[in-house]
């Protein structure tokens, strides 16, 4: 537990499933208030919210998308007037798609550009512009994954969008240390999230990505979660510009384990 936590205010985008809710859950359990951004009413904040509260947190929700400037604003917007700050911006929200790249649409290609990396744009732009204007030394936190250092066939316009988050990262990382506030991201590999439950839902495919993880499973997005928690905690206030790759080893060459090579 980070007893800093209680009491801060942490927007998190995409947290209406999967690793975004994860994290909103857990920033519950360390009693923030939380800002959940959902994108589809099926993703059912509500019960997220519910649970935030038996855990003793504050939680609201609001739906937008993050590739769209007034959706971001909102969010912002939306916590400060609930709970009259901004501490932690958690920009989580993501989405792929598999396709050989000569066959890749640019609507595809916008679509996922816009929502993984102009989405994460507009979510350090605003949080860190209302961080400056506020004078708080606040952290930002930019889901990113192993993909921004290992290419992907057939998702590349999601590889490209995990590389730029890697040096927007490092990029805003430099530009506000002077100001106290931190930019880190965080890259997981393959984590048991609905994003990859058709895929492992298939034996065949899931022991396929299992071979590429020395530690020998599939992560838990609690494991993701306990990351972010601490890298938002003034545990880590010395912390800036780092990927923390939460990946079993995935990012360590895992083919040239057993003295391969
Ligand atoms: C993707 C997953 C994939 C993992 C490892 C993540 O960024 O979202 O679908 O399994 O990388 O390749």
């Amino acid at each position: 537990m980070y007893p800093d936590l209680q009491g801060k205010t942490v927007v998190i985008t995409g947290a209406g499933t999967g690793l975004g809710q994860a994290m909103a859950l857990r920033f519950g359990q360390e009693k923030a208030n939380v800002v959940i951004n959902y994108f589809k009413e099926e993703e059912n904040p509500d019960d997220t919210i519910k649970e935030i509260e038996r855990s003793g947190g504050k939680a609201i929700k609001i739906q937008g998308d993050v590739s769209k400037e007034e959706d971001i604003k909102q969010m912002i917007q939306k916590a400060v007037s609930e709970f009259g700050s901004l501490d932690i911006m958690v920009n989580n929200a993501g989405i792929e798609n598999e396709v050989p790249s000569d066959e890749l649409t640019l609507e595809d290609w916008n679509r996922v550009i816009s929502t993984n990396l102009t989405g994460m744009f507009l979510g350090c732009r605003e949080a860190i512009d209302y961080m400056l204007d506020h004078g708080i030394k606040g952290s930002v936190i930019n889901m990113s994954s192993v993909h921004q250092q290992i290419p992907w066939p057939h998702f590349v316009h999601y590889a490209a969008s995990k590389g730029g988050a890697k040096l927007l990262t490092e990029t805003l990382a430099l530009e506000y240390a002077p100001k106290g506030i931190r930019v880190n991201a965080i890259g997981p590999g393959a984590i048991d999230t609905p994003i990859n439950a058709e895929k492992f839902a298939d034996e065949k495919l899931k022991e396929g990505v299992v071979e590429l993880i020395p530690m020998g499973y599939i992560g838990k997005p609690e494991e993701v979660a306990a990351c972010a928690v601490w890298l938002s905690s003034s545990e880590a206030s010395y912390v800036t510009g780092l990927t923390l790759y939460v990946d079993g080893g995935m990012t360590k060459y895992p083919g040239f384990q057993a003295g391969k090579g």
